[in-house]
């Protein structure tokens, strides 16, 4: 069975397609980074505009990408939410009407699910039960699924997402968007015991909080300068050498992976999963990776980083286990819900 996807909740327009919901045939990603970049942070109409200018070429490239026609195709599956309203409506649309005109079942799906089905795709094939560390822009939850879609959440995070912590930590000490890969960069060049940055204890053992990591990098940095809690976020970056940039970013990424590595142990240990997934965007860092692999004495396969950030490959493998066990959705009804959450 022959699914493609489609995804548009941010600033990536994908579509790709998926046999079986294992084998991926096609993977085509139109990132919108180059746009956003000059505003440090997605603008939501210049993405929504974006969408609406590539998605119908994003969609044929999948598709011949894969060697196959519409005559092959069995079903579309889309993102439906959580995201930007926008651009969710493009990708959605798009996917309603071709679902009409070529006659093909349609599937709405949620994105931070799809993100955990990236590992489905071959060759991982990852065993019941899983334990998900789901780690994206704008979520950070710790799931547990028992068989596939049934799932419970142990944990999330209480205020910003460890993504966001990255985005934001980045701006502030003056790298590009999106933070997270650029932080990655420039630790390598730090020493991330420079800087101690709290892990915060919360009473919730699988719960998370960023906003105090986030505050507490802010804070050394205006130290760093000479200046007080009042001194402006958006002027600290010119008055940090590279070497501060490069520490300040090597420690925060220590802490904050410190942080998500201890309590997926935690959770690890007390449920004894078959396999340990990590996805979303955060989970492309190789210091996460590095880091769990080591923490739980366990080879991981992680799924590569292509995967791990927004596409459409993921959107299909979930679409494919829908069709396993519910209904198609209605073409003509198909709503977005941007603040869907699993
Ligand atoms: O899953 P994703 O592509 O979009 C959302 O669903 O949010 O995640 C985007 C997030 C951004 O915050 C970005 O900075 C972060 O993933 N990210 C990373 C890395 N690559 C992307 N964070 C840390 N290290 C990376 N290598
Ligand atoms: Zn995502």
């Amino acid at each position: 069975m022959n699914i493609l996807g489609i995804e548009t909740s941010c600033d990536e327009t994908a579509a790709a397609v998926v046999a079986n919901g294992h084998k991926l045939l096609s993977n085509v990603v139109a990132s919108q980074i180059d746009l956003h970049k000059e505003y440090g942070g997605v603008v939501p109409e210049i993405a929504a505009r974006s969408h609406l200018e590539v998605v119908n070429s994003v969609i044929d490239k999948a598709i011949v990408d894969a060697r196959l026609n519409w005559d092959n195709i069995d079903a579309i599956a889309v993102t439906r939410g959580p995201g930007l309203s926008g651009s969710l409506l493009i990708g959605t649309l798009s996917a309603r009407t071709l679902s009409l005109i070529k006659n093909k079942p349609l599937y709405g799906v949620d994105h931070v699910m799809a993100h955990v089905y990236a590992n489905f795709i071959d060759p991982i094939k990852p065993q019941f039960p899983i334990l998900a560390l789901i780690v994206s822009g704008g979520h950070t939850q710790l799931a547990w699924f028992e068989s596939h879609l049934k799932y419970r959440l142990l944990g999330q995070t209480l205020d910003d997402a460890v993504g966001e912590a990255f985005d934001k930590v980045a701006k502030i000490i003056g790298l590009e968007y999106p933070g997270g890969p650029s932080i990655a960069k420039a630790a390598q060049g730090g020493d991330s015991e420079k800087y101690a940055l709290p892990r915060p204890q919360l009473k919730t053992k699988y719960d998370f909080s960023f906003s105090g990591l986030k505050t507490a990098a802010l804070r050394v940095a205006q130290k760093e300068i000479g200046q007080d809690y009042n001194f402006p976020s958006f002027e600290i970056s010119k008055l940090l050498s590279n070497n501060q940039v490069n520490d300040l970013a090597a420690s925060f990424q220590k802490a904050a992976i410190d942080y998500l590595v201890s309590k997926t142990k935690l959770a690890y240990e007390e449920f004894q999963p078959k396999t340990v997934v990590i996805a979303g965007g955060v989970a492309a860092n190789k210091h996460l990776r590095e880091e769990l692999s080591s923490q739980l004495g366990k080879n991981i396969d992680y799924a590569p980083t292509e995967l791990c950030t927004d596409n459409a490959a993921m959107v299909a493998t979930l679409g494919y286990y829908q069709s396993k066990s519910t209904n198609a959705d209605d073409p003509l009804s198909l709503k977005i819900d941007p603040s869907l959450s699993m």
